[in-house]
């Protein structure tokens, strides 16, 4: 390769879109676009890079008019399956639909972990626990590169706020960084090779992410070995400098020009390259890792494929809705009586079901039902829209409760509300809030006067149902008055149907909460979020000082009571756990039986939970397993703890410390129904 062609693998560009005005000439007319382009070398059969966001399909942010993608669920439903071989379906069909466009790079892999509940980009990733983020992850990241593209990780990272997120340190003990929210990307890394790691746009203990070579060339690359690239976030390149910390290629290079005044990887780097700064052997390094990629993948191998079966894709979508929606709360008024009189009320259900703003937004088949500006402050502000993706609770109710009298009240004064809910024997109150990128939602209350609503609905219906359409956890001041609450994310494109089958009985619901859901703000590691509605560009730092003791870990180290706990969900049959045997010696191997106790089919997920280890309280989720019985029927099942789980990591290894292990089977975190204890020898490793 000439050192032309060699630093153009290096930056990556964007298209000209209504988000970005302007034409940039080193993407060839006619390439079809999403977010970002990189020119190969043709004549050594190196393709050019063609990237595309993200973890819940194909977007098209104005680029492709008309072009839909099968729009899946937020994933924190995928997460809520806590079924791995649904998250790997779920990359299979949108790499398969990437690759019908001719998108070789899906920037999907979102797997910061959910420390704050206030991140209005929860919604993309997937769970507080990073065992659970990391087998989730790595599932579809291998769905999407059998499919012959590349799949990313990211943000790496510690990307757990939205805040002048550009501005953010993120402070963090680097021994708990490793024992939480890098654990994440290792156990994806590992189980997954994703082609390519996605740094953060925020700093790390006082180094941007993209610059940071404790992150870059110490952990991902020295202790983890890792050998695809380290490509920025769309504008995270603050200088050429970030090269030698280990980033590989800087992405959307034209808001590095606008932000740091010029692109870091095109002359300043060339620069430095030629008076010596850049190592000859760095730039190597650089190309080989993104050639390394695209050979792994095969993305040079590309023959045709069929087209995507898009109903087959629907069906995925619908899958993951079903087994995402978790039944948080049932006094009985669930499932629905098929000849009832029900008033549905409010969350547009009569439209469609709402998704996540900002770069992960799917257009699905058929567009929007509806497209609601919301609009805000900064960039966040212009992608802040209440999309409705058109899968509509109402109307597939009535299809499956064809005898039952269904009104529908839009829900926008309690007062005629409540004349709804006088006139029926149940009520379903359905409530949303608008979340995504750029922004953290300064408190956990629905808007809209919802909570009012609620509690209005409620107080005129005992037999009232709330479902929630939320990216994130959210206080509910009415949940003593309520019959039953239902947690329903943002369904993707099925979702409708999912939440109808579900209310209606025909699905029996068993998702499990990925992340805990607080009373209040009050039991969180950082009630108030530094420099919350600080003007746009305003440097903020956030101490994470909950360490590695994120979510449940945080409630279990506090001795606080969530609302709702990690792992937590009902069902409309019931489980026991029987005959617990352990084993230790390298590691804690556990086996039980679940059985199902109740009159229906039904899945669980039993849990296997660290409770306390020598000489201090610790909280780790080690294992769960989902499994799907009939009435009475048992499943034997063995858990195996990866090791680290039960190690404290310390100054560069993970030192488990003799002693006894107490263990717990449990339906979630909290509620942990066998327990038993394990000795375990000391051991001390890298990896
Ligand atoms: C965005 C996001 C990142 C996305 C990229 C390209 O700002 O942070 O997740 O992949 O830019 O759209």
């Amino acid at each position: 390769m000439t050192d032309d062609e060699r630093f153009a693998l290096l930056v990556g560009v964007m298209g000209k879109s209504e988000l970005w005005p302007l034409r940039d000439e080193r993407i060839p007319e006619g390439t079809p676009m999403s977010a970002g382009y990189v020119p190969g070398v043709p004549r050594l059969g190196v393709p050019a890079l063609k990237m595309s966001d993200a973890s819940l399909g194909v977007t098209n942010p104005g680029f492709r008019p008309g072009d839909t993608a099968t729009a899946l669920p937020a994933s924190l439903a995928l997460a809520a399956s806590f079924n791995p071989a649904l998250s790997r379906a779920s990359g299979q069909a949108i790499a398969r639909e990437a690759r019908s466009r001719g998108f070789n790079v899906l920037l999907a892999g979102g797997i910061n972990l959910a420390r704050d509940p206030r991140n209005g980009r929860n919604f993309e990733y997937l769970s507080e626990d990073p065992l659970l983020s990391g087998i989730m992850a790595a599932e579809s990241i291998i769905g999407i590169q059998q499919e012959g593209v590349i799949s990313t990780a990211k943000h790496y990272c510690l990307n757990c706020n939205e805040t002048n997120r550009h501005w953010l340190d993120a402070v963090i003990d680097p021994d708990a960084h490793r024992e939480s929210d890098l654990l994440a990307f290792e156990i994806a890394i590992e189980r997954a090779q994703p082609g390519a790691v996605m740094t953060a746009y925020n700093k790390v203990n006082g180094d941007y992410a993209a610059a940071n070579t404790v992150l870059i060339n110490d952990v991902l690359k020295g202790a983890w070995g890792y050998r695809g690239w380290a490509m920025s976030d769309w504008g995270g390149t603050p200088g050429w400098e970030c090269a030698l910390a280990g980033l590989d290629q800087e992405c959307g290079a034209q808001i590095d020009a606008l932000l740091w005044q010029s692109e870091a990887f095109g002359d300043r780097l060339r620069a430095a390259y030629l008076d010596g700064r850049l190592p000859k052997e760095r730039l190597s390094d650089m190309v080989r890792r993104i050639l390394r990629s695209m050979f792994a993948v095969g993305i040079d191998q590309w023959e045709p494929v069929s087209a995507p079966d898009m109903a087959a894709h629907n069906e995925i979508a619908l899958q993951i809705a079903r087994q995402g929606i978790v039944l948080l709360q049932n006094r009985g008024v669930l499932p629905l009586k098929a000849a009832a009189r029900i008033a549905v009320i409010g969350g547009y259900a009569q439209r469609g079901v709402p998704a996540g703003c900002g770069s992960s937004a799917v257009v699905p088949p058929g567009g929007y039902a509806e497209v609601i500006p919301i609009g805000g402050p900064g960039l966040a502000g212009g992608l802040r829209n209440l999309h409705l993706l058109p899968s509509s609770p109402l109307d597939e109710m009535r299809k499956r409760l064809p005898h039952a009298q269904i009104e529908f009240d839009p829900g926008i004064s309690p007062a005629e509300a409540v004349l709804a809910a006088r006139r029926a024997d149940v009520v379903i109150v359905f409530a949303i809030r608008v979340e995504g990128e750029g922004v953290d939602i300064p408190d956990l209350s629905l808007p809209w006067g919802q909570d009012a609503l609620i509690a209005a609905v409620a107080a005129a219906n005992p037999n009232t149902a709330v479902v929630l359409e939320t990216g994130n956890p959210v206080v509910m001041p009415w949940r003593d008055s309520v019959n039953a609450i239902v947690q329903a994310w943002y369904p993707g494109q099925a979702g409708g149907q999912a939440i109808a089958e579900v209310l209606a009985g025909e699905v029996n619901p068993s998702g499990r909460l990925p992340l805990t859901f607080p009373v209040d703000l009050g039991q969180t590691p950082r009630p108030q979020l530094p420099e919350l509605g600080a003007p746009w560009g305003t440097p903020s730092t956030i101490h994470y000082c909950e360490g590695a003791e994120v979510g449940y870990r945080w409630y279990a180290r506090t001795g606080q009571a969530p609302m709702f706990a990690f792992g937590h969900g009902l069902s409309y049959t019931g489980f026991e756990y029987r005959e617990l045997a352990v084993t230790g010696e390298d590691t804690v191997i556990a086996s039980f039986t679940v059985v199902n106790t109740g009159d229906r089919a039904g899945a669980d997920v039993p849990q296997l939970y660290l409770t306390a280890a020598p000489g201090e309280p610790r909280s780790r989720l080690l294992g769960f397993e989902r499994v799907e019985l009939e009435p009475g029927q048992a499943r034997r099942v063995t858990l195996r703890a990866d090791p680290r789980l039960l190690a404290r990591y310390d100054a560069g290894c993970w030192r488990i410390e003799p002693g006894g292990y107490p263990v717990a089977v449990g339906a979630s975190a909290v509620d942990l129904k066998l327990a038993a204890e394990v000795e375990l020898a000391r051991r001390a490793f890298r990896r």
